[in-house]
């Protein structure tokens, strides 16, 4: 079974992530080769982004500001697989799920790993912005964005009172997400364990360093 980590990025109360996210722990189930765990960043309280070299103490295990900080480290390092769950807002992804990516810091524990997106909101963008934006931090920690996403428009008449999703292109969507993940997780688990390379920032150190000698 594929170790997935399923992160809701919306902290509100009445918020529609909670008629999103019981649809996509079921699409998950139902494929049958993830174990899946929410990671709710309603229940992961995460201080802004704080971190610095004072803070984080040994760099092999950092020790960070908080040890929520260093618990989340430590939950994203678990995962061999990531499931993104978004809504859009003011175009982008929310701040408090950046700031949950900029948490993940010193660890590189989203490093060589797949992660799929699931957005959604209101209008008739469907949190399709909110994807492009996570693609550009994704690039950054490295993370593999996959290229079939599920986006929800109109998120409040997307879901029958039975949970189940009003237009099936959600679930045809969800599927072929799914099979993505699947299979990235297991390419990239597989040359995880044959060996990464260390990071470029500590390469491209190494490199100058030998450079000045
Ligand atoms: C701060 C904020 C900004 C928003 N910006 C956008 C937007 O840019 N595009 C859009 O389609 N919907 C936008 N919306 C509407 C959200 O898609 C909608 O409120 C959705 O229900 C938010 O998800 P949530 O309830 O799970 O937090 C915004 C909502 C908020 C609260």
């Amino acid at each position: 079974m594929i170790n997935l980590k399923i992160i809701v990025g919306s902290r509100r109360p009445n918020r529609a992530a909670d008629k999103v996210t019981p649809w996509v722990m079921n699409k998950v189930s139902e494929r049958g080769s993830f174990e899946a765990e929410l990671l709710d960043l309603r229940d992961w309280d995460l201080p802004l982004f704080q971190e610095h070299p004072g803070s984080l103490g040994d760099p092999s295990d950092p020790t960070y500001s908080e040890p929520i900080v260093k618990a989340w480290n430590h939950k994203i390092r678990e995962a061999q697989a990531i499931l993104i769950i978004t809504p859009e807002y003011l175009h982008g992804m929310p701040g408090l799920l950046n700031n949950a990516m900029d948490n993940v810091f010193a660890s590189f524990a989203f490093r060589n790993k797949p992660v799929a997106a699931v957005a959604y909101s209101t209008g008739i963008a469907g949190g399709a912005r909110a994807i492009e934006n996570l693609a550009h931090v994704a690039l950054e920690a490295e993370l593999i964005l996959l290229r079939n996403t599920v986006i929800i428009p109109f998120v409040d008449h997307a879901f029958a009172d039975d949970g189940t999703a009003t237009n099936s292109m959600t679930d045809a969507a969800a599927t072929v997400m799914l099979e993505d993940l699947e299979w990235w997780s297991n390419v990239l688990n597989t040359a995880r364990q044959s060996g990464q390379l260390p990071p470029g920032s500590a390469r491209l150190r190494a490199l100058m360093a030998k450079s000045r000698t």
